[in-house]
């Protein structure tokens, strides 16, 4: 059936200061967003995700991560800095990223995208031409520019100087621009700044100090939703995190020592994935 509004054409008339002129028709903005979520590249398992449908439950730090999601989808485009979900797994951080980035794209129109930190590089590796370097610039494109960029499990992948490269360009460019960036993450801080599991160990110098600078730190922790039984609320979830609450939640990938190396001075580290070798 034709929009009854504009039959189909996209615009419809509107009278302004007594002249007759014409606008786009609801009908078309709301496909010109779909259009928009279906190419921000959103997963499957994560299209649904809403603020509205994340269940919070007493949790002081969980309340003000939704609360603060929810402000920066309120207020966007007019935000001074990104978001960063720090903290362990199945607590809902990829859920309010996504919610956030939907409903922007939803009401601002914003272009969105979303990429796993793994995925995004795998891309571009494979994409990448040592001679003509053309294609590379292709997927980065995308994601320089981006109105607001989800890059899901930061510190997830190998650290490697190409990895670190590629990602501080991409994260200074988007800083340059002052493009707003929503970051997760499972890797915490750590008093230990060379302890390997640090998230400063994971990203290196540069990258951490520009997420300060871009972000909002929101670090959390919770019931593993993973673990909870089907159709979870509040009291559910709360009994949950009761039980699994422990110290030193965070997952461990590699546990070693700390080598010599990972304490190399400030200046080094910086053109360095200084995780890389403590990792290797
Ligand atoms: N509070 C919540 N209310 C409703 N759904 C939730 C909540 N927390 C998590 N979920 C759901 O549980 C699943 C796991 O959550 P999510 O993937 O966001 O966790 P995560 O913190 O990103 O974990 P990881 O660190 O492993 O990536 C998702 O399907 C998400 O929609
Ligand atoms: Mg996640
Ligand atoms: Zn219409």
């Amino acid at each position: 059936m034709p929009c009854p509004i504009c039959d189909d054409t996209g615009w419809k008339p509107v009278e302004i200061d007594g002249v007759s002129r014409v606008t786009r028709c609801d009908c078309w903005r709301a496909r010109a967003s779909d259009a928009q979520l279906g190419a921000a590249r959103i997963p499957r398992r994560y299209q649904h995700c809403d603020l509205d449908t994340f269940v919070t439950y007493p949790n002081e730090r969980l309340q003000n991560a939704v609360r603060r999601a929810r402000r920066f989808a309120d207020e966007f485009p007019v935000v001074e800095k990104g978001l960063f979900f720090v903290g362990p797994p199945g607590i809902g951080k990829t859920h309010l990223a996504v919610a956030v980035l939907r409903q922007v794209i939803r009401t601002r129109g914003a272009r969105g995208l979303f990429y796993d930190t793994r995925d995004l590089l795998k891309v571009i590796r494979s994409t990448y031409d040592p001679v003509v370097k053309t294609t590379e610039l292709q997927v980065l494109e995308p994601v320089m520019r981006a109105d607001l960029l989800v890059l899901d499990d930061l510190g997830a992948e190998k650290p490697s100087e190409w990895v670190g490269e590629t990602l501080n360009l991409i994260v200074n460019t988007r800083y340059n621009e002052k493009r707003a960036t929503i970051f997760t993450t499972n890797y915490e801080e750590k008093e230990d700044t060379t302890e390997p599991d640090s998230l400063l160990a994971r990203v290196g110098f540069r990258m951490h100090s520009r997420l300060y600078e871009m972000c909002d730190f929101l670090e959390f922790e919770g019931a593993d939703f993973r673990h909870a039984p089907p159709n979870s609320g509040p009291e559910e979830l709360l009994a949950l995190w009761k039980t699994l609450k422990r110290p030193g939640k965070l997952p461990t990938r590699s546990g070693g020592p700390v080598r010599a190396e990972a304490r190399e001075p400030r200046g080094r580290a910086d053109l360095r994935w200084s995780g890389g070798k403590a990792g290797s």
